[in-house]
């Protein structure tokens, strides 16, 4: 059980107020903060709404309700975190600014204090380069919606102290979701490992393989994906979902495996988003028709695998650069984006040499680098080991 009592949280956005509610659900007195006193106000009644919902539903009694939103405070001053003994910063991802508060959080909370960052994007490192003692910092990076998604993902950065690591683990765990730890590379777990689901889909797309509705098919059909990467592209929104790719390709130093699709940046440009907008890969407005997938078994199959080889293949680079063990990349995979079952499960059944002939022959018909197979996948493959024993 955590000793853990009052969370702090910066920014009361999508993020923010969502983690704040998850801390208030778990008993923790809970103090959020916002430059936005709108953003607040849209905060406090989202919390209101949610909560209510809970005792219509009979999750919880109404003692619990006023117990759970008397517990979290609202306020535009960083002052009012100094009681903090957890903090969790959700604000804009723009490095400058999460310094900014991060040096101002220093000046008002305890030494003990933990200071955690819920960004994307950014190093762990670089956020905590700013604080006088960085052993505190540490990245916990929630999933949207926060009180939903189950996992989270436990960054510890160079600088960070053994204690802390613990702290948020045993904390985030008490709140009931599943944890994984990961070190500070680019993506994390989820956003580096998921990249071939959407780059790979749009290759194929783009080679005139097949439509965008014929490869949705082919992913939701032969591998039990509840949606298919055009589909799930246009509900994250083609403006966040390309500017992610471009940032974990920079961040790689230009990688082929992580290049990002001229069809995604195009869709983006011409501001076709996705569902927000009316119109991404397919259009939202009413009384259009959605397109038909062409149910070619054949054509379905190679489409599908094409996809998974590359997932397993960027999952095994993840295990062979130590990101994180092989049981927390399969639990990040199936409760961050819900895969039907983990990347190294599944390359296990379907047979290492399997994955490694399938990528070769990908590899010798593009000569390009983004089809290598891993070093990792060779060795095992030589020594007919597997990820789990079978
Ligand atoms: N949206 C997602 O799906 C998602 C998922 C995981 C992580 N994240 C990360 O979480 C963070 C927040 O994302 P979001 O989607 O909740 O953003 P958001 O735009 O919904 O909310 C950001 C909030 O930060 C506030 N803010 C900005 N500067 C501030 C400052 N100096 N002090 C206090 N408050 C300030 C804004 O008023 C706004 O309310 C980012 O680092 C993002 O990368 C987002």
């Amino acid at each position: 059980m955590s000793n853990t009592k009052i969370i702090g949280v910066v920014g009361a956005g999508t993020m923010g107020a969502g983690i704040a509610q998850v801390a208030a659900q778990n008993g923790h007195q809970v103090i959020i903060m916002d430059s936005s006193i709108s953003t607040l106000e849209k905060a406090k009644s989202q919390h209101e709404k949610q909560v209510n919902r809970l005792v219509e539903k009979g999750v919880i009694e109404q003692d619990k309700r006023d117990q759970i939103l008397g517990s979290i405070s609202y306020t535009e001053s960083i002052a009012d975190m100094r009681s903090c003994e957890l903090i969790i910063e959700a604000i804009i991802e723009k490095l400058e600014i999460k310094h900014d508060v991060f040096r101002k959080l220093e000046e008002v909370v305890s030494n003990a204090c933990i200071l955690a960052s819920n960004t994307s994007s950014l190093s762990i490192a670089s956020i905590g380069s700013v604080l006088v003692n960085p052993e505190r910092i540490i990245g916990i990076h929630f999933f949207n919606p926060a009180p939903l998604m189950p996992l989270v993902e436990v960054i510890p950065a160079v600088q960070t102290n053994s204690t802390t690591i613990e702290t948020a683990r045993t904390l985030i765990e008490s709140w009931k979701k599943v944890v994984v730890v990961c070190k500070d590379t680019p993506g994390f777990i989820v956003n580096r490992v998921a990249r071939p689901f959407y780059g790979e889909a749009l290759r194929i797309y783009e080679e005139g393989i097949a439509d965008f509705a014929t490869i949705d098919w082919a992913l939701t059909h032969f591998g039990g994906f509840r949606m298919g990467p055009f589909t799930l592209m246009d509900y994250i929104g083609n403006d966040v979902n390309y500017t992610v790719t471009e940032t974990v390709f920079e961040a790689f130093y230009y990688d082929p495996r992580f290049r990002p699709s001229f069809t995604q940046k195009r869709h983006k440009e011409a501001g076709f988003y996705g569902r927000k907008s009316g119109r991404g890969f397919y259009q939202y407005s009413e009384g259009v028709e959605q397109p038909s997938p062409i149910k070619d078994e054949e054509l379905g199959r190679v489409i599908f695998e094409r996809i998974l080889i590359m997932l397993i293949n960027e999952a095994i680079d993840a295990v062979f650069l130590h990101i994180a063990s092989i049981e927390d990349i399969d639990l990040a995979m199936t409760n961050g984006v819900n895969y039907p079952k983990g990347l190294l499960k599944w390359a296990d059944e379907l047979g290492l040499d399997w994955v490694l002939t399938r990528l070769e022959t990908l590899h010798k018909e593009y000569g390009d680098d983004r089809y290598r197979p891993n070093p990792l996948l060779r060795r095992m493959v030589r020594s007919g080991q597997t990820f789990y024993s079978i």
